[in-house]
Order: structure tokens, then C-alpha cells, then sequence
């Protein structure tokens, strides 16, 4: 496998420029030119890696839950706080203007990596869970009516879920699920085809499973729905930092991510709507920033996506952000996301080798990640066990009870990888892992 080729460059420092805020919209970044990245050298940039946990040194596997931040990302909010902090939108004053220029660079750039058609297309929201909830009230709450299908997969995360079930209360809309078969959870094609059709008003579905790795055919569902006039939402929240994303070729009419799986800060997220449709939608919350101008009994609103940002944004969650995607597209998403799969497909095969244990998610083709149970071992104990070991996994439900359910399962381990993560790593995880087999086998 190649996962450990040659030179990196100096991390891109994020500095707005006006220029860059006006900017017209690039499309996303293609494959890079010149010599593959020296990942190891790129660990360098992240300095919480570089310490021992339990007296071992740090493995971290729990990318899925959330990224590290390099060291320009950190760097980047401590010199906004140092120099420029100030509210947006609001102040005529220089260090008003700057966070302004700031804010509205790091929305210009979210554009830029998504390949939206313009920064108007980007709402900044605390996170993947919050664009979809702003989606599910403001576009449901408006379309949805007795009758109406909601149609989701059966792999969604608790945040493509719940949102949904409390819009169907409240507009009388119900939920259909296509299925997945079997432990690789694949989403079946034939049920999809007939179940994307009238009363489905929308189609809202997870780009990877955080669960399993599934890796769904997003465009090629879009497609299909916008044939049927059916409104999409893409939930990108394990996808937007691993692999190239472009909306306009993926045909989604929403698609949503987080900062902080994308090596960016916690409580910043994006949602890209398609402009005509996001123009159309009402305010999911009212507050200041918001407005054109407000009288005692009435309110006239900004249009999008100012509409959507009520109240004092994170303005420095924007700004990490920027960081972070120069920072990320410096390395190339093309070869993130081949790293990753690479990782991965090789934490797979060489789990698969052990016997004893029950793999989930597809064998081939997965994402960055690899969900298991030890024969008659709790998922709990290898995290706790792993722990001891300075591994970092997640165990539990993963916000996906449902599939659980499906699964016959409460819940498994999982090994979540990212582009700083080595073979090496793999290989110590690995006799970790026999090491735990062996405990419990006494
Ligand atoms: N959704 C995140 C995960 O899968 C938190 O861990």
C-alpha cells in the first residue's frame, strides 16, 4: 500500500483576504499536481498527537467522533483573538470590518471547497445537526402535510433522524426507510427504486455511514430523486474532510457538515442549500443580524444566507474553519481520501485474518473505517482495554440505534482513521487487539 510517500509544504496560513471574500467561486480542488504528501511529516503539524496516554504513545482512532486540529488552525484562532477580534456585521470600526472581511472570506471559501455557485449558498450553523434541523423546520415546516413521505435510509445517524420524526409530528408527514442488507449494510438498490417515487416529498441520506464505512451513491440518488421532483438533503458530516465534494456535480438540493471532523473547530458547521431554494425558505430562528428592519408587530428579513444566522454568529469558528480547508486541500482530498481508504481496507483485512470477530460495513470500497465485535466481548471492554493502550476507538451505538437494532447488536468498536494516522499504528492496534482476544479467552 502506499501510504507513506514524500514531500508535504508549509501549511497555507488562512489570511482573508477582501479580494477572497468577493471573490467568484472556484471549483473545488482537483487532484494536486507534483509529489504526494510525506504523511508522517504532516503529523508533525498536529501537536496533540505527539504524547503518551496511559504511559503509551497516543493512537488516535476516533477521527469519526472527531478530527485533530493542526497547528495553523490553532494558530489561526489565537491570532483572530490577539489582533482582531470583534462583532460582525454590526461595527463600523476597524476591528469590526476585519472579523466582518474574516467572516465572510471563510464563507466565500466554504463555497470555494463544496463547489457551491456562490457564498450565498452557505449558512454557517454549529454543526451537521444543526443544518439539518434548520432544513427539516424551515423547508418542512413549510412543504410537508398530512400524506407526505419523508424517506430516509436505514443507516442514518440520530442527527438525520430525530429532526425528521419531530417535523412528521408536527406536519403529520410520515418517515419511509430504505433498507440495508445484511452485516456490510449495503443500501438496497431495488428498494430504493421503488420507494423514491410520490408521496416521497424529500430524500435526506447519509454520503458515509459513520457506523459501517458504507461509502452511498449520493449523485446517482440525487438524480434520480430530482427526476421525481423530489427535494434532497445529503448529510456530508463523514465526508466533507475525506474525499472530494462537489454539490453541484452531486445534484443535492441541501448538503450539510461539521467543522471539527474536518480538522476545523467544534461548534462551527455548514449547510449549502441550492440558492433558489434556500431564497425561498422562512427563518428557522429570529434575533438580531438577521434583519432589514423591525417594527413592534412586523420584521422584514435579510435574504439568505443572512436569514438563517440570527443573533452573534461563532465568528471565530468560521475563521478556524478557513484554516482548516486551505489546509486540507494543500494536502489534496483526492489523496486524503485514498490514505484513508487505503488504512482502512488494511485495519479490515488484517482484523478479518484474526477469526473470532464480526466485521460490519462493506469488504471492499469503505471508508475510513472499520466497526467490529469480539466474540463475546463487549465493545465497551475493547475501548477500555484499547485505552490502556494509548488507542483511541469509540465504542457504543454510535447515534445509529436503529441500525443496531437491525443488526442484532447494542452496539461494536470502532477504529475511525485520517490522513496523520500510519501503518504502523494499524499494526500496533492489531496486537492490541490479539492481546484482548487472549485476556478474554483465559
Ligand atoms: N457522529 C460522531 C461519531 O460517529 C460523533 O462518532
Amino acid at each position: 500500500m502506499s501510504v507513506s510517500p514524500s514531500l508535504p509544504t508549509e501549511p497555507a496560513v488562512a489570511r482573508p483576504s477582501a479580494a477572497e471574500a468577493s471573490s467568484a467561486v472556484a471549483p473545488a480542488a482537483s487532484k494536486p499536481a507534483g509529489p504526494a504528501p510525506d504523511w508522517r511529516r504532516l503529523r508533525e503539524d498536529f501537536p496533540i498527537l505527539h504524547q503518551t496516554v496511559h504511559g503509551k504513545p497516543l493512537i488516535y482512532f476516533d477521527n469519526a467522533a472527531t478530527s485533530q486540529k493542526p497547528r495553523v488552525v490553532i494558530e489561526t484562532l489565537r491570532r483572530y483573538y490577539e489582533r482582531d477580534n470583534a462583532n460582525v456585521h454590526r461595527g463600523i470600526h476597524e476591528l469590526s470590518n476585519r472579523a466582518t472581511q474574516a467572516y465572510e472570506a471563510a464563507r466565500a471559501r466554504v463555497a470555494r471547497f463544496l463547489n457551491a455557485r456562490c457564498p450565498e449558498e452557505i449558512v454557517f450553523t454549529r454543526g451537521t445537526t444543526e443544518g439539518i434541523n434548520l432544513v427539516a423546520h424551515s423547508w418542512g415546516l413549510q412543504h410537508l402535510k398530512p400524506g407526505d413521505v419523508i424517506l430516509l435510509t436505514e443507516l442514518e445517524h440520530h442527527s438525520n433522524l430525530v429532526p425528521w420524526q419531530l417535523v412528521a409530528e408536527r406536519t403529520g408527514a410520515k418517515l419511509a426507510f430504505v433498507p440495508v442488507t445484511g452485516d456490510e449494510g449495503i443500501v438496497d438498490a431495488r428498494r430504493l427504486e421503488e420507494l423514491l417515487a410520490p408521496p416521497v416529498k424529500l430524500f435526506a441520506m447519509v454520503h458515509v455511514s459513520n457506523s459501517l464505512g458504507v461509502v452511498n451513491p449520493v449523485a446517482d440518488w440525487c438524480a434520480r430523486a430530482r427526476a421525481r421532483g423530489i427535494v434532497t438533503l445529503v448529510d456530508g458530516a463523514q465526508s466533507a474532510g475525506h474525499m472530494p465534494v462537489d454539490v453541484q456535480a452531486l445534484g443535492c438540493d441541501f448538503f450539510v457538515f461539521s467543522g471539527h471532523k474536518t480538522c476545523g473547530p467544534t461548534g462551527i458547521g455548514v449547510l449549502y442549500g441550492r440558492q433558489e431554494l434556500l431564497e425561498t425558505l422562512p427563518p428557522y430562528q429570529g434575533g438580531g443580524e438577521m434583519i432589514l428592519s423591525v417594527e413592534y408587530h412586523r420584521t422584514l428579513f435579510k435574504p439568505a444566507p443572512h436569514r438563517f444566522e440570527a443573533g452573534t454568529p461563532d465568528i471565530s469558528g468560521p475563521i478556524g474553519l478557513h484554516a482548516a480547508l486551505d489546509y486540507l486541500d494543500m494536502i489534496g482530498r483526492e489523496r486524503i481520501w485514498q490514505h484513508d481508504q487505503e488504512l482502512a481496507q488494511y485495519a479490515y483485512d488484517r482484523l478479518a485474518a484474526l477469526g473470532g470477530i464480526r466485521l460490519f460495513g462493506p469488504k471492499r470500497n469503505r471508508a475510513g473505517l472499520v466497526s467490529f465485535l469480539l466474540q463475546d466481548v463487549h465493545a465497551h471492554d475493547v475501548v477500555t482495554l484499547a485505552d490502556r493502550e494509548g488507542i483511541a476507538l469509540r465504542g457504543g451505538h454510535h447515534c445509529t440505534q436503529p441500525l443496531m437494532r437491525k443488526l442484532g447488536v447494542e452496539s461494536t468498536a470502532r477504529a475511525s482513521f485520517y490522513f496523520y494516522n500510519t501503518v504502523e499504528e494499524v499494526d500496533r492496534f492489531i496486537e492490541v487487539i490479539q492481546a484482548i482476544q487472549r485476556f478474554f479467552a483465559r
